[in-house]
């Protein structure tokens, strides 16, 4: 499998990129709309063909590439089922596969930062989008987020596989890049350490975190599958702009 984790620094989001050698297929998972460029440089200069977009959830934080990626390559937008978004390809369901050439991402459903959320498992990795991060763990208080569910499925669903197992999360605030089940099982301040779920709930409910500056953007231009609004305040600009333009100011 050809490999690159992409990071973009707004909403320090990482995108995956994953590669069949065989047939030349891509898919990339929770791609940024402001870094589509970049994105189809690193497919097409690994000499792939975008086959598929990936979402983890509806993002609070960023729009996806999706639309911006359909609309210049002809690939097709995969998304949680449940979300029921019209302009998907696929829905996505619990333990049913989805191939990229001999590639295969198995979606575990892990909801609870929001309803919808999914973690895919491809061979040693997992991709944990916002459900478990790096000694961190996504909030819980929007869009239908439920500490109790989340609780449920880092522990037992993440935590079920094994400990080698790699963790690629959809974000990180601090440079780092990868873990593993075994180490937030040991270390994570919020769900490892055998921390009961009595005490995720508490510690969940205290985080107190401010109101996401993108949300009212964000959600409704990702329900379209990554549609930038005509009204962003300028502030918010950089998030629809191409990365290229923001560099030249
Ligand atoms: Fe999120």
């Amino acid at each position: 499998m050809l490999f690159r984790q992409l990071f973009e620094p707004l909403s320090s989001t990482y995108t995956y990129l994953l590669g069949c050698e065989a047939t030349g297929q891509a898919l990339l998972i929770d791609p940024v709309a402001n870094c589509v460029d970049r994105d189809l440089a690193e497919v097409h200069g690994l000499g792939l063909t975008l086959a598929w977009t990936l979402e983890t959830h509806i993002h609070a934080d960023h729009i996806t590439g999706a639309r911006q990626l359909r609309e210049r390559t002809g690939c097709r937008i995969a998304a949680p089922a449940i979300d029921r978004l019209p302009c998907t390809h696929l829905g996505i369901e619990d333990g049913v596969a989805l191939a990229v050439g001999s590639l295969s991402l198995l979606p575990l459903h892990t909801p609870g930062h929001t309803d919808g959320h999914f973690s895919y498992v491809a061979g040693d990795r997992v991709f944990t989008g916002d459900a478990l991060l790096i000694d961190g763990c996504g909030r819980t208080d929007f869009q239908n987020g439920d500490s109790a569910a989340l609780y449920r499925s880092i522990t037992t669903r993440l935590f079920a596989l094994p400990d080698e197992q790699l963790v690629y999360p959809g974000h990180d605030y601090q440079g780092r890049r990868v873990s593993s089940i075994g180490q937030e099982k040991a270390r994570n301040p919020r769900v490892g350490q055998g921390r009961s779920q009595a005490e995720f709930e508490v510690l969940m409910a205290a985080l107190n975190l401010p109101y996401p500056k993108f949300i009212d953007y964000a959600l409704p231009g990702n329900q379209q599958c990554g549609v930038c609004p005509d009204d962003l305040p300028e502030q918010l600009q950089a998030y629809c702009r191409r990365m290229e333009d923001s560099a030249q100011g």
